[in-house]
């Protein structure tokens, strides 16, 4: 199980899952962003819309452009009110089908860390921003403890169960964001810690949730039923709260932006505003 590679099969669960905390890591990196608005942007591994849904509502994009290799992420994107206008196509971080500085702003929102080459995804998004532009992203502290379901993983992990990591967790440390961002070429290079918490009513809503985990969720359906009740009560006395109630998770999230230079000079300046 644990060498099975991650799989995105659909996307209104991720988005009980994760699109949730996407959204509230996503507004503090916007607010830290804080974009002029009219910027072309491109949203790389968008997924099922969740932070793409963000530039939308708040950045007044002039061009809105997601890419995911999941189609299943990008159809229930494509059905979001607010994406009708935007572009999104199938495609992988490693090779953007985009022509240089077609863009101002190029973003990566918890995905660095599932791209196998993360320093070739980082030079694709460099290359197709145009200079001034901002290339930037936020992504789990992965091995720092930041991903909020790290307490599903320890205790699949108690009994015995390994679940599959994405293929670069190390690449969310800051310190190795700041070595990417910086062999891409890109000034103005400045990081963030973004702090976020989230309650779920109570455990059973919660549980119901952790079934379409794209990493731990097969887990959990081929588990046998008394394992399964087993490893559910193992879950219960380590998150909820004396007399039930709330499961309240928190997560911490790497972010970074740099800007792209002059392609003649290595100093920066343009229409990334801010
Ligand atoms: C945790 S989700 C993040 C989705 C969305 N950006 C969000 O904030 O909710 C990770 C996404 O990365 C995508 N992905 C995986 N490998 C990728 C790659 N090589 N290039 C681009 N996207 C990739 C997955 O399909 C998935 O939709």
């Amino acid at each position: 199980m644990g060498d099975q590679p991650i799989r995105f099969t659909d996307g209104a669960g991720y988005d009980r899952y994760m699109g949730v905390w996407s959204r509230l890591a996503g507004e503090e990196f916007l607010d830290w962003l804080a974009p002029p608005p009219g910027l072309r942007w491109l949203d790389v591994g968008c997924g099922n819309g969740a932070f793409t849904e963000l530039i939308a509502r708040r950045c007044a994009p002039r061009e809105l452009h997601g890419i995911d290799p999941s189609e299943a992420q990008l159809a229930f994107a494509r059905r979001q009110p607010l994406l009708a206008a935007a572009q999104l196509r199938t495609g992988d971080a490693m090779d953007l089908p985009y022509a240089a500085d077609a863009f101002d702003a190029a973003v990566m929102p918890l995905v660095i860390f599932f791209v196998p080459e993360p320093a070739r995804g980082v030079a694709e998004m460099a290359r197709v921003v145009a200079p001034g532009g901002w290339v930037a992203a936020y992504a789990w502290d992965m091995e720092g403890g930041g991903f909020p379901y790290q307490s599903l993983r320890d205790g699949l992990d108690a009994i015995g169960v390994s679940t599959p990591l994405p293929p670069s967790p190390e690449a969310s440390r800051p310190e190795a964001l700041r070595e990417l961002w910086t062999a891409a070429g890109l000034t103005d290079i400045e990081t963030l810690t973004i702090s976020v918490e989230h309650s779920f009513a109570d455990f059973e809503g919660f549980w119901a949730i952790l079934q379409a985990a794209p990493s731990a969720g097969q887990a959990l359906a081929t588990m046998g039923e008394a394992e399964r009740t087993s490893f559910q009560k193992l879950l219960r006395a380590r998150l909820e709260p004396p007399g039930g109630g709330a499961i309240t998770l928190q997560g911490r999230a790497n972010a970074i932006r740099g800007r792209v230079p002059s392609r003649s000079s290595p100093a920066g300046g343009g229409p990334g505003g801010g």
